[in-house]
């Protein structure tokens, strides 16, 4: 009897696979489900490079994995990847040298990765082999180890605008290049992004919004944590040893007292802050281009790393970041200035509504922006209040905050998932915003916070008034939006205190 039953199962699933591949196969022949990534938005080519660097090993919990005994929270390498202007002028779109495959390698771990997130770790092998349906003929855009963008062009390239017959200017530019730096060796120098991914999220989730920031002049690295909130991720020692960081679940830890929930999202946000913060101490490393530093991702090459010597503005760095991410940001905020976290404003996408407290100790600019979904369905935050009015609450106290929602999206609708397969992610989320037109307004408001923390000035979506302060809860009146630079609705919750009325609303 159990036999048959048993019979009967395996056949089930067989049965059920071959028809899900069958299903896909049909799919695939009718629709263009996958799409490739879009070309960057901004003017200059843009390199990528994957890079892991030894650290000072810390331990930042001690609980240990259940499964091994080991250190669930020990830091020893650090692991982003940086996207970066480059010198490498593009000719023409369909000569583009493709960089790298967008899904992580190995697939298999991640498919492994995803699935004991499930919480069936058996069927790994159908998630590596969905994951390779829908990623493996994506490619992230852009040049691998591309030599960075040198100070003289990026004068003349802003002069001479995006358009075509800057080639040649750039390329006699470059030539100067030495001499130009000689002489003012600060011109130029290049504003960081350091950007902290979501739970169950990767470093190359976000490539198309973070290499079209990198495309318009800005320093970027995405952090690959290894706090055990990602799918899974391997560390290379320098001794050549590697160990695999699966996502951590409370089961997984064992510590004296017990661990709650709460203490395993704080130890996760501690282990991301100090991740952030050993990213910014490698821009300073690589800015002052002393000593060499050693790549111990496996073939990943190095060589643009020394063009890196003086080239980065270490007094605009900002971080960045996207749900479990974005609540990684505002607690980073809190050592803003500091030597640990010299750190100049923020960006929030779609703070965590499940991802520990947030913090309401902000002293420099925020730019809170919110999808349609988390701002349309309001769930308890910890006690506190609707998330929503969490959120406004501490920018409303800030003196610099901005909190507004792109309607029509929805929570992945900042990461990639939408622009390759933009017809699954439509029909599982419900958008109504066009998925690369969210991304555009998500990556011009965030170049515009950017620019204001250089600059002061608020400009496009920046620059509104509020439309609506109350956003879902708004009922005795129509909800009002103001268009944001693609035709795209922002609603907009917040606007900083300063000069606007200042004096009056000091505290
Ligand atoms: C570096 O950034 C700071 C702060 O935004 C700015 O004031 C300064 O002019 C920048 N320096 C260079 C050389 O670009």
């Amino acid at each position: 009897m159990v036999f048959r039953l048993r019979r009967f199962t395996l056949r089930r699933v067989l049965f059920l696979t071959s028809a899900a591949t069958l299903f896909f196969i049909f799919i695939f022949s009718l629709t263009p489900i996958i799409s490739p990534l879009p070309p960057y938005t901004g003017p200059h080519e843009v390199g990528i490079l994957d890079l892991e660097t030894e650290l000072e090993k810390r331990v930042i919990h001690d609980a240990v994995l259940k499964s091994t005994g080991e250190k669930a929270f020990e830091l020893n390498t650090l692991a982003i990847t940086l996207y970066y202007p480059s010198s490498l002028p593009m000719n023409s779109p369909s000569s583009r040298p493709w960089a790298r495959l967008w899904l992580p390698q190995p697939v298999s771990l991640i498919g492994e990765g995803y699935a004991r997130l499930a919480g069936v770790p058996r069927l790994s092998s159908i998630f590596t082999f969905a994951l390779w349906l829908l990623g493996s003929s994506t490619v992230i855009p852009g040049v691998v180890d591309a030599p960075i963008l040198s100070g003289a062009e990026k004068i003349l390239t802003e002069e001479a605008g995006s358009g075509a017959g800057s080639f040649g200017k750039i390329m006699s530019a470059a030539e100067q290049e030495h001499q130009e730096l000689k002489r003012d060796r600060k011109i130029g120098t290049l504003p960081c992004l350091v950007f902290t991914h979501g739970m169950a999220g990767m470093s190359q989730s976000y490539a198309h919004y973070l290499g079209s920031i990198a495309s318009h002049g800005y320093v970027v690295a995405a952090v690959e944590h290894r706090d055990g909130s990602g799918p899974g991720t391997v560390i290379h020692h320098p001794d050549g040893k590697e160990r695999k960081v699966w996502h951590l679940k409370l089961q997984d830890l064992e510590s004296n007292p017990p661990m709650t929930d709460l203490d395993l999202k704080a130890a996760q946000l501690n282990f991301r802050e100090a991740e952030i913060s050993e990213t910014i101490k490698l821009f300073a490393q690589l800015n002052l281009g002393d000593a060499p530093v050693v790549n111990l991702k496996p073939d990943s090459p190095r060589e643009a790393l020394p063009g890196f010597k003086n080239r980065l503005n270490l007094s605009a760095v900002t971080v960045g970041g996207h749900s479990y991410g974005a609540t990684g940001v505002m607690q980073a905020l809190k050592s803003a200035g500091s030597k640990a976290m010299p750190i100049n404003g923020g960006i929030a996408l779609d703070p965590g509504k499940g991802s520990g407290l947030l913090n309401k100790d902000i002293d420099v600019p925020i730019l809170v922006m919110q999808s349609g979904e988390w701002t349309e369905k309001q769930s308890d935050f910890y006690g506190q209040d609707w998330h929503f009015i969490v959120v406004r609450k501490i920018v409303e106290s800030l003196r610099e905050g901005w909190f507004m929602t792109l309607a029509g999206t929805a929570h992945p609708s900042c990461t990639d998932a939408p622009l390759i397969v933009p017809w699954i992610m439509k029909m599982v989320t419900g958008t109504t915003l066009n998925s690369k037109v969210a991304l555009r307004e998500y990556i011009e408001t965030s170049l515009r916070f950017l620019e204001y923390l250089q600059t002061g000035k608020k400009n496009g979506v920046l620059g509104s008034s509020v439309t609506n302060r109350e956003g879902p809860f708004k009922h005795d009146e129509p909800r009002k939006w103001t268009k944001g630079p693609h035709g795209a609705d922002w609603e907009i919750h917040v606007v900083p205190h300063v000069g606007e009325d200042e004096g009056t609303l000091d505290e």
